[in-house]
């Protein structure tokens, strides 16, 4: 069987949580490849607002198994207090949810490392969720990571020891203003570990093989969005991971060829969280609509997002990159009673119009090329099936669909599982 993945195509915050959810019952196991708790899936249904940082969104299905994947970064501390919030609805977590021993633990000092990097970076700073992502993927690139793994032989806390002794001359080092208690934080740290370690630590590859030659199913989960990919995305605004297909197969171990669909979500609009490169940004009424309409701030940070009209051209970008064979347009609803649309199809790249997003999208180089349209008034939040929707709206999704080459096939009218048309 083919592994399908489902990716976002922006800047991240395009709803992944909501489609795992509505796609996971058709799957029997749900894997996240990469990221960490920077991340927020936000998951509703029977009225409940779910938010989760590290678990993949397939744990509220009855059929599926759940794998963190070697490529995620876990913090035990979040993870912890996210598998607590679980408790009242009566899961079988410890059957549902698989952890890679490769996947890399988040240290105390990660956290801190991140903090006082973005702090002695002043205004460049990169708007980091200041999870410890950054600091946890250079100790795996460096060679000096803790892994799941480890915490089943004897010599951890000795690694541990020699690993949190390091980052402390390294934040020393950064020579900013940081106060931190790292007694307190490594009690709550090591009681997290011993919770964690009540859950199965598996050979993840070697279960996702045996999965797929048993004829069973697999979704990857991405996390934040193709913009934000450390090699593809808006560098160094980006995260520290491959965000893109290819991070599923070194995040989970699965074969290119054997990835089936690529499921690429967006908003009907964009938004971003943190620094960085924006071309379609508003900063008028039309921008605090959208914000205050689409409910635009951060799961985890609590942030507000900064919004702005779709740019086609990095969407077309994202679609190319990724391979993505399947479309889902989010938050179209939000879209609702603007007597204008515009929509970004080119840029003006010093003084030459271009289609493609060149190496730089820095204010200085590029003024975006729009195309308007014109709005809808009508609620679409109620709306179930594609003969409703307005003509407009159906006129925005045609030109789409057209320009990117690739079919839409659900279109999301609100955060509800039940508010999902598929066509
Ligand atoms: P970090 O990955 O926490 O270091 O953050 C790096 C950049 O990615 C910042 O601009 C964050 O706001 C952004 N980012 C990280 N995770 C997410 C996410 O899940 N959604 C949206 N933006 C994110």
């Amino acid at each position: 069987m083919a592994v399908d993945l489902l990716l976002g195509l922006q800047w991240g915050d395009e709803g992944k949580g909501k489609i795992v959810d509505v796609l996971t019952k058709n799957y029997d196991v749900i894997a996240r490849f990469q990221g960490g708790p920077n991340a927020g899936h936000t998951l509703e249904f029977d009225g409940i607002k779910h938010v989760l940082h590290t678990i993949p969104s397939g744990i509220f299905h009855d059929n599926a198994i759940n794998i963190v994947g070697n490529g995620v970064v876990i913090d035990p501390v979040i993870f912890k207090k996210e598998l607590e919030n679980l408790e009242p609805f009566d899961i079988d977590i410890k059957s549902k949810l698989l952890i890679s021993r490769k996947a890399h633990l988040i240290l105390p000092t990660h956290r801190l490392l991140d903090a006082a990097s973005e702090a002695a970076k002043g205004k460049a700073k990169i708007g980091s969720t200041l999870k410890g992502i950054g600091p946890t993927y250079m100790d795996k690139t460096g060679r000096n990571g803790i892994r799941v793994g480890e915490l089943e032989l004897s010599s951890w806390k000795k690694t541990y020891r020699s690993l949190s002794n390091k980052h402390e001359k390294m934040i020393a080092f950064y020579d900013v203003d940081i106060e931190y208690d790292l007694g307190s934080l490594e009690a709550e740290f090591f009681e997290a570990v011993e919770y964690m370690k009540q859950l199965e630590f598996i050979d993840s590859e070697e279960y996702l093989h045996q999965v797929q030659k048993s004829g069973k199913s697999i979704l990857a989960e991405g996390a934040q969005g193709s913009l934000l990919d450390i090699d593809f995305g808006t560098y160094p605004f980006v995260t520290s991971s491959n965000t893109t297909a290819a991070g599923a197969c070194t995040g989970l171990g699965v074969p290119p060829n054997k990835i089936g669909e690529v499921f690429g979500i967006f908003k009907a609009y964009t938004t971003r969280v943190g620094s960085g490169p924006f071309p379609t940004e508003l900063f008028d009424e039309d921008g605090e609509t959208m914000g205050r309409v689409g409910n635009e701030f951060g799961a985890t940070t609590g942030r507000s997002r900064r919004c702005g009209w779709l740019d086609l051209v990095a969407l077309k970008y994202a679609v190319q990159v990724n391979g993505v064979t399947q479309l889902m347009m989010m938050k179209g609803d939000v879209l609702s009673g603007f007597e204008k649309l515009k929509v970004c199809t080119s840029y003006n790249y010093n003084g030459k119009k271009i289609e493609h997003l060149p190496y730089s999208i820095l204010e200085e180089n590029v003024t975006p090329l729009y195309k308007e349209f014109p709005g809808w008034e009508e609620d679409l939040t109620q709306l179930t099936s594609e003969s409703e929707l307005p003509e407009n709206f159906m006129s925005y999704v045609s030109f789409l669909e057209k320009e990117l080459e690739v079919p839409i096939s659900i279109i999301s009218v609100g955060p509800d599982r039940k508010q999902t048309i598929h066509r």
